[in-house]
């Protein structure tokens, strides 16, 4: 799932085949080999800044099912210069209960996000039927103890953020993560994929250090959770494109669908 940034094919490709006399190409393209490349360590959280992890129960067909109703009636945020389809909702979590509020704007400071230049955003919220999933709420569960914070909720209150994303490309356009550059987003982030058709290109997470050094690339599945500790590296999603196969017909829509689970306790 996870393979290093940099592949080694591209620079076999651009040398000639000194051993090879009879060899008349001096630009041999070679195919891609299909042979995983894999990290020498596991990956963690504590000591990189980012780790993947599985929940499966996102995968189920009650909850693809719960999870498509809500994301078909994402929407373009207002005064957003991006044209993701999105849906928020602010709440807080404490003694092991989640309680959500109605707050439908979201802004950046411009140094973070020069695309939306710090203009507050206004988005729809998520419903409450797909809040009280019991998925929805599993999973949320799942991403606060995996941060390993210091105070459980019975001790300490926690500011939950969600931001449903739709990525869903044309033939004419491509769909644009924002910002598109490496960045930080000044919190800790979990981003898991909940649903991706067939017939999209793109939308590959990257890890940089904070030296804008690429550490790895992934492909995530559905079911796939990305944890990145902002402080510790920047992150990246590629542009999605739509690619039309054997399977694909005009006006079929094609789309890539995450959360972004963000927790913060409250007065730190
Ligand atoms: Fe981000």
């Amino acid at each position: 799932m996870t393979t290093l940034l940099n592949s080694t094919a591209n620079t076999a490709a651009n040398k000639s085949c000194a051993a090879c006399k009879g060899c008349v190409s001096q630009a041999a393209i070679l195919a891609a080999s299909d042979t995983p490349v894999r990290l020498l360590k596991p990956v963690g959280l504590a000591q990189d800044g980012f780790q993947v992890a599985r929940f499966d129960p996102i995968c189920a067909d009650e909850f693809q099912s719960v999870q498509q109703a809500e994301y078909a009636s994402c929407k373009r945020g207002k005064n957003a210069k991006n044209k993701l389809a999105r849906k928020t909702r602010w709440g807080a979590y404490i003694r092991d209960t989640f309680s959500w509020q109605d707050r439908t704007t979201y802004s950046l400071p411009k140094e973070l996000n020069p695309e939306e230049g710090g203009a507050i955003r206004e988005f729809e919220q998520l419903d409450d039927a797909f809040l009280h999933n019991p998925v929805t709420e599993k999973l949320l569960r799942a991403v606060f103890h995996a941060w390993g914070f210091e105070k459980s909720s019975e001790e300490q209150l926690y500011q939950v953020q969600l931001s449903a994303i739709r990525y869903e490309p044309t033939i004419e356009t491509p769909a644009w993560p924002s910002p598109v550059a490496p960045h930080q987003d000044l919190v800790d982030g979990a981003i898991a994929v909940l649903h991706r058709t067939e017939n999209i290109v793109g939308g590959l997470s990257r890890i940089y250090d904070l030296d804008r050094r690429p550490l790895v690339q992934m492909d995530l599945r559905v079911g796939d959770i990305l944890f990145v500790r902002d402080a510790e590296v920047l992150h990246q999603v590629t542009p999605l494109m739509l690619e039309p196969g054997e399977n694909w017909s005009a006006g079929k829509p094609a789309y890539r669908d995450v959360l972004l689970i963000r927790f913060q306790p409250v007065g730190r």
